[in-house]
């Protein structure tokens, strides 16, 4: 009889158990996709109609790549009010209602075109950032120089590290080319800028290279890193990683070396839309431009050499990026979406291809 009682009191927590089991096993099978939205260059006194289209995408997050307003001042009174056109855009508004950001600065939004370490008011332009996109008080980010710093969302199996890195505060100097109009068009180059063979000089800074280090070995199935500038296209003379090629072949070993898996690179800048794809690192790495949110480009610039582009994947005019995680299927959906929110490029990649072997 007590055997019987046991038998019937097991039989139904065996199948709770397996009936919880079942739920859980198809909830992760199941599980929603994760979607990101990015996007920079967005002129405070431009219409900047393409948050409609971004907020009905519904993202998760959205992650802005920088030039978010173009300041252009070292003076902070006249920053500030430029990052008030920002907040009074109805569409801007809409977005913060409905969806967590994060942000970074490029050169305008940090108070100069093409500006580095020497920027007079960086601090002051690096904390007016984080008060902007109300990043708290404690935030790590507001514990050192420079407004450098990494999240992770999601839990155990689906955990997306976003990292966002300061590529102003600390940046040395460049090398401007030499070359003639002519000469820069007969190359392809449309920028001021080339490589330099000076090796002593930083663009992210020791202290960030090592907090980068730190970060790339904590566990997580798809990484994205913020960079405000292009990291693998180098050759169109614009600013770009490639301006320093010993920091650019770093970032690259740095990923290898910490076998941090599923690096997926993000960037604005430069006013069209580009996929850039190189085997230079432990496995293909992407770096998915998206610019500019209200920004055309000069007619030259999307013509410019990019050895890097994924063939198709080009796309000018206003838009912003988009990459969609299906757990599912473990795949990254990467795109450009105009204004109406369509893809205009596509491009998968299985999670299981960003592994350090
Ligand atoms: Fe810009």
């Amino acid at each position: 009889m007590k055997d019987l009682l046991m038998l019937s009191f097991i039989t139904p927590l065996v199948l709770l158990i397996t009936l919880v089991l079942t739920i859980s096993h198809t909830q992760a099978q199941t599980a929603e996709p994760t979607t990101i939205a990015f996007g920079a260059c967005a002129h405070q006194d431009r219409p900047q109609p393409i948050w409609d289209a971004i907020v009905a995408k519904r993202p998760d997050l959205f992650i802005f790549t920088g030039d978010n307003i173009y300041g252009d001042t070292t003076n902070m009174s006249v920053m500030q009010t430029k990052y008030n056109k920002l907040a009074a855009k109805p569409g801007y508004q809409k977005l913060v209602k409905s969806t967590p950001i994060l942000a970074v600065y490029d050169d305008h939004d940090y108070g100069q075109n093409d500006g580095g370490k020497d920027y007079p008011e960086r601090e002051a332009s690096a904390k007016m950032c984080l008060d902007f996109f109300d990043v708290p008080q404690d935030d790590p980010r507001r514990t050192h120089p420079g407004i450098y710093g990494s999240s992770i969302l999601g839990e155990a199996d689906q955990r997306i590290q976003i990292i966002l890195l300061d590529t102003r505060y600390f940046r040395d100097d460049l090398d401007r080319n030499t070359l003639t109009d002519q000469e820069k068009k007969d190359v392809g180059k449309v920028g001021w800028y080339q490589p330099t063979t000076d090796t002593s000089r930083t663009l992210l800074g020791e202290p960030q290279w090592a907090w980068l280090k730190t970060q790339l070995r904590k566990p997580a199935e798809v990484r994205i890193i913020v960079s405000s500038i292009q990291t693998i296209s180098w050759e169109k003379g614009m600013e770009c990683w490639g301006n320093m090629p010993h920091q650019r072949t770093r970032l690259f070993e740095l990923i290898a070396d910490t076998k941090a898996q599923g690096v997926v690179l993000i960037s604005g800048d430069v006013h069209f839309a580009e996929i850039s794809k190189t085997d230079e690192g432990p496995y293909p790495l992407y770096d998915i431009t998206s610019s500019g949110l209200a920004q055309k480009p000069h007619p030259s610039w999307p013509k410019a050499i990019n050895q890097y582009r994924i063939p198709g994947c080009l796309y000018v005019g206003e838009n912003f990026g988009l990459i969609t995680i299906d757990w599912a299927t473990k795949t990254l959906c990467l795109q450009a979406c105009d204004v109406q929110g369509q893809p205009q490029f596509t491009q998968n990649v299985a999670i299981s291809a960003l592994k350090v072997k």
